[in-house]
């Protein structure tokens, strides 16, 4: 089979597309001929070698994968032919791909395979962090750091889903088609964020922040927090990871909150099914349409990783390596 490979830890350009031995399921796994694979920003950081996980290289990518079962184990919910998207941790950026039963999920009806790829990651990472971290109350208000990105559609989408009013902040005019797509209220630009976070909430400011870029808005987004605000740590591609002075905390009795999705179901892996019962259902009555965003070959998998370093990826990146 065709597959994207990573020989060396030198960056996107350190991808080769080439032929590798497919993959055979063990008995608890199931068989994928892979027609969609997301890109992550993980995926651009094993290139780099900067991910918490180091996989043995060389190594084929892609942690997401969806597409239809070629084989299932004996007494599995799966059987030949269905359509489903599995967590492969690796292996993803191929033509055919082996996942856990228990990481293996049924696409709804109503969703296109390469929609129900999409969920995997972004909207449960965010589904996980605005309910069970944030503890997302309707009419609450969310503030979106990074909201064209793909942390920050999913936020945005599923925060409006659950009946928040969302504030979405981009850098650029370029990006504010994608976010007005993805369902966000207001869209504002970096600068001044906190100013302006404030004249739309008149004075009070926002319940929560979604914060994927870290760096120097930290501070700031503490200043947008109304009282007992919660600010959701989620990454750092801004590059510097940020530090509190704790006063500010409690002159407003706000929380900052670490929001580490894979280091809490990794312990309970049952959590994904309750997880995907919930986005399943948004997906199948219409209140998430999961955003497909721009999307490549598997022999230009490169391209898109490049397009996320430089900061131009809009929505969850997705690589379409069969027809469906
Ligand atoms: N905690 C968890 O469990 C978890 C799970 C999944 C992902 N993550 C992390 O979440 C972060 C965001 O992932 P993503 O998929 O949303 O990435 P993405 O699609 O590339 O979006 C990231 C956004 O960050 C902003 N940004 C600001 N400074 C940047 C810089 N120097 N370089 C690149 N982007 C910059 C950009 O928005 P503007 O240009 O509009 O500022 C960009 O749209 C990553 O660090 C990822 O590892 C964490």
């Amino acid at each position: 089979m065709k597959a994207a490979i990573l020989r060396t830890l030198g960056g996107p350009d350190a991808v080769e597309y080439g032929e590798v031995p497919d993959p055979v399921p063990t008995g608890s796994q199931v068989g994928i001929d892979v027609h969609s694979s997301q890109v992550t920003y993980p995926d651009l950081l094993l290139t780099q070698g900067k991910y918490q996980l180091k996989p043995e290289l060389p190594f084929i990518l892609g942690g997401v994968v969806g597409g239809v079962v070629t084989s299932a184990p004996v007494g599995s919910d799966f059987a030949v032919g269905d359509r489903v998207t599995a967590i492969t941790s690796t292996g993803g950026w191929a033509e055919k791909a082996v996942a856990d039963v228990g990481m293996t999920f049924a696409i709804p009806a109503e969703r296109t395979i390469t929609e129900g790829t999409a969920v995997p990651f972004n909207y449960t990472t965010m589904y996980f962090a605005l309910v069970r971290r944030g503890r997302l109350g309707a009419g609450e208000t969310v503030l979106v750091h990074g909201a064209a990105g793909g942390i920050g559609t999913a936020s945005v989408q599923i925060a409006s889903a659950l009946g928040a009013r969302v504030i979405a902040v981009v850098s650029s005019p370029d990006k504010v088609d994608a976010v007005r797509a993805a369902g966000a209220d207001e869209v504002i630009p970096v600068e001044g964020f906190k100013d302006r976070a404030r004249e739309l909430t008149g004075g009070r400011g926002v319940d929560i922040v979604v914060d994927p870029v870290g760096g120097d808005r930290f501070t700031d987004s503490l200043r947008s927090l109304a009282p007992e605000g919660r600010l959701l740590v989620i990454g750092f591609t801004g590059g510097d990871i940020p530090t509190v002075k704790v006063n500010r905390l409690l002159l407003n009795n706000l929380d900052v909150v670490g929001v580490g999705w894979g280091a809490f179901w990794t312990p309970r892996p049952t959590y994904l099914r309750d997880q995907w019962f919930e986005l399943s259902n948004l997906m199948a009555t219409g209140r998430l349409v999961p955003i497909v965003g721009q999307t490549y070959t598997l022999e230009n998998a490169t391209d898109a990783l490049h397009s996320m370093a430089e900061r131009r990826a809009t929505g969850n990146l997705m690589l379409s390596i069969r027809e469906s």
